[in-house]
């Protein structure tokens, strides 16, 4: 078997369409998405992000603030931009990146965002309605993830998907999406025993735990979907994801590529939060 490529690029480039023309008739009442962006220090991998994440919201049609701040920034300063920010009318979406610097609480940080900004979906309030069911800004790895399946024509509903990675990020909120969906929901980590005897059971398996082709074949049972959210550098120094691509995709029936797999989902996924909060922040000045 070879597996059907889940190609995050079209899937992503087709959404972004949809969000411009969001964007669009948004401007047209009067009211442009803005999304803001703070960068503390020098982190070449965040540096890319941000750089990624400010190019698409401006192709998106959206108004776009990047704020860099040194990595020797106090925890009050960053507080003090972050508070400017939630009361900045213009700004609809507030992102910080992480990892922030060790001096930093970064909890206190994303506790500070207004929970109607917080488009990353990162605040404790907005945790809570999510594993509620509750309808809020979904943390953009995941929800692109579900989105890709979605598009992908992928049932979730009775399969049994395994995540490997527990992180705030990505592995706890991914099981929820997919529980919410009707999968049952096993959660691998680190002093997982015998990996390969849980992630051979899944369906769908979503691979998120930061080791260069991790996964391999030995891993994947014949027929699964394969979902792979690394981002490392081999031997080589080439881009690649936790999965082992050229083993996988001969037992998986579909596997998402890196890169050009999760990644473009996950910017798509801010816009997508960007654009929601806007369409809110002006649905509710024009009530007033
Ligand atoms: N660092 C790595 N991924 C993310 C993300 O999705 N959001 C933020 N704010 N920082 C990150």
């Amino acid at each position: 078997m070879t597996a059907k490529l889940i190609d995050g690029v079209a899937i992503g480039k087709e959404l972004r369409g949809e969000i411009k023309q969001g964007v669009d008739v948004l401007e047209a009442s009067g009211c442009k998405p803005g999304l803001a962006v703070i960068l503390v220090g020098e982190n070449p991998a965040s540096q890319t992000y941000v750089k990624n994440k400010e190019k698409s919201s401006v192709e998106a049609g959206m108004k776009s603030e990047l704020i860099r701040l040194p990595a020797t920034v106090s925890e009050q300063e960053l507080l003090a931009n972050v508070n400017k920010l939630n009361n900045d009318d213009s700004i609809h979406g507030i992102l910080v990146q992480l990892p922030l610097p060790d001096h930093i609480d970064e909890d206190l940080v994303i506790q500070a965002i207004d929970p109607s900004k917080d488009v990353d979906g990162f605040h404790p309030q907005n945790v809570g309605k999510m594993m509620i069911g509750q309808e809020t800004f979904l943390p953009c790895t995941p929800h692109g993830i579900m989105e890709m399946l979605k598009r992908s024509g992928i049932e979730i509903a009775g399969k049994h998907a395994v995540i490997i990675g527990r992180s705030n990020i990505v592995g706890k909120p991914m099981g929820q999406l997919l529980l919410q969906k009707d999968a049952t929901v096993t959660y691998c980590h680190s002093r997982t025993k015998d990996l390969p005897s849980f992630t051979k059971q899944a369906d769908i398996l979503i691979v998120a735990i930061g080791r260069a082709k991790f996964v391999t074949d030995e891993h994947i049972k014949d027929g699964a979907v394969v979902i792979d959210v690394g981002m490392n550098r081999d031997e080589n120094g080439k881009l690649c994801g936790d999965v082992d691509f050229e083993k996988a995709k001969k037992v998986a029936s579909a596997i998402t590529p890196v890169p050009g797999g999760v990644g473009p989902m996950t910017i798509t996924m801010l816009l997508k939060n960007t654009l929601q909060s806007a369409e809110m922040a002006c649905r509710k000045e024009k009530s007033n």
